[in-house]
């Protein structure tokens, strides 16, 4: 048994039992972070506060949302929207946090992507990251489908009729996940259970994990310099903080963080008060009605990628490359064959390739707003092409990569 002495305050009462000094230094004080960082470094904070907005503001909304076919709709649009003091605050604090999540993940994970910050010992970073990408994804259908409007029925309708895997028809499968053979109460059900309980729970557990994988290989940094973090840490422990190449977590970098977090909320509210329309979409504000289809049901601007290369092609091939598309990324860090985790622009080749993917799912997602019809239909398939095309090239150009050294 472990030796326990009379404690001097509370505080070393609770170190004695809990360890929190050990604690505090592994997560805080002497937890090294590289000098050489921008501020896209801060995104994955903005990312966890986004989270914590979407947490605190569903908490509120939770307490007066109705999960029944017959009064979810008014529950939302009447009694929180109209009837509740600040309930639109809360509702419109948690749609524009739910789109604005998916621009700063893509943001994050593309500057995962273009400074090659998932592999070199990185790469169980970048699988819980794309869990995160996977679960949060899950969590905003789940939500879509809360309200009980035209949107969430008919995407609810479309979307889980993927699951009849095509042309197999798989037997029961999708009567199965909607609990009936339309969405109704089951299903509505169900979804809340996943958007309030399961996939927050999984979304907490996995950034508990996307941390503590970030704790042992430390972040990347700007230069891909190959930091000596033991020799840095000695340095800025002796006094040197200034020869040293890192700084500690906190308070040093947490500081700097919290200064870009901190313009991050201006913007946010910004957005929220003067500029929420964009994140909600005007079908959803008109109540499910199992006999009538919404002229055009589309998904979030998030999913239009995609969405477009599912829809480019007829139901079997249609699907393989919609799975295909969804479920390449957590192979990055074992597609890339070249030695380099250094910035794109260091790596040749790579540099091209990273422009092309950024520049053609841009492409792809305006493709998916439009109707596809004619000559978008036909633009649509060529990038979902080039989109295929650009993977199956990725481990070939990266095998010819050079090793090329930090700074
Ligand atoms: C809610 C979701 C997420 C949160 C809260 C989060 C949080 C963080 C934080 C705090 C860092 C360290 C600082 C930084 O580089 O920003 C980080 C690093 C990283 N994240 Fe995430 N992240 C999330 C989602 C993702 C996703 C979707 C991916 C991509 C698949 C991803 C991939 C990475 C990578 C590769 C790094 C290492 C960066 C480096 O070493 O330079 N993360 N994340």
């Amino acid at each position: 048994m472990a030796h326990f002495t009379k404690a001097t305050s509370v505080h070393d009462w609770v170190n004695q039992r809990l360890g929190i000094d050990t604690l505090r230094r592994v997560l805080a004080t002497e937890y090294w972070i590289p000098k050489n960082i921008n501020f896209l470094w801060a995104m994955g904070m903005v990312l966890a506060v986004t989270f914590a907005l979407l947490f605190i503001s569903g908490l509120f909304l939770l307490m007066y949302y109705q999960p029944n076919t017959h009064l979810a709709f008014d529950s939302v649009n009447d009694i929180i929207m109209r009837q509740v003091p600040y309930g639109w605050l809360f509702r419109d604090t948690h749609a524009v946090a739910a789109s604005l999540v998916f621009l700063i993940i893509y943001i994050h994970m593309f500057t995962g992507i273009y400074y090659g910050s998932y592999k070199n010992g990185r790469e169980m970073i970048w699988i819980s990251g794309m869990l995160l990408y996977v679960t949060f994804s899950a969590e905003a259908f789940s939500g879509y489908m809360l309200p009980w409007g035209q949107l969430s029925y008919w995407a609810g309708t479309v979307i889980t009729d993927l699951f009849s895997l095509g042309s197999l028809h798989t037997a029961g499968l999708v009567e199965w996940i909607r609990g009936g053979y339309t969405p109704g109460q089951a299903f509505l059900s169900r979804f809340f259970a996943l958007h309030v309980v399961l996939l927050p729970l999984a979304v907490i557990g996995l950034i508990g994990l996307h941390f503590g994988a970030l704790r042992i290989p430390h972040v990347n940094n700007q230069d891909g310099e190959e930091i000596d973090f033991e020799a840095e840490a000695k340095k800025y422990k002796s006094g040197d903080k200034k020869g040293s190449k890192v700084i500690a977590f906190s308070n040093d970098f947490m500081s700097k963080d919290l200064f870009i977090v901190s313009i991050y909320l201006i913007f946010f509210f910004y957005l929220v008060i003067f500029h929420n329309g964009f994140a909600l979409d005007p079908i959803n504000f008109v109540p499910a009605d199992p006999m009538h289809t919404p002229a055009s049901v589309e998904p979030e601007w998030y999913f239009l990628w995609s969405y477009d290369i599912l829809r480019g092609f007829s139901k079997n091939p249609g699907l393989i490359a919609f799975a295909f598309a969804q479920g390449i990324f957590f192979f990055l860090p074992f597609l890339d064959r070249s030695p380099n985790a250094t910035p794109a622009s260091k790596r040749g080749i790579f540099f091209i390739w990273f422009w092309l993917l950024v520049i053609d799912m841009t492409a792809l997602t305006i493709m998916g707003k439009l109707p596809p019809e004619g000559g978008y239909r036909t633009t649509g398939i060529v990038f979902a092409y080039i989109f295929i095309g650009l993977w199956i090239v990725f481990p070939f150009i990266t095998k010819l990569e050079k090793k090329v050294t930090g700074r």
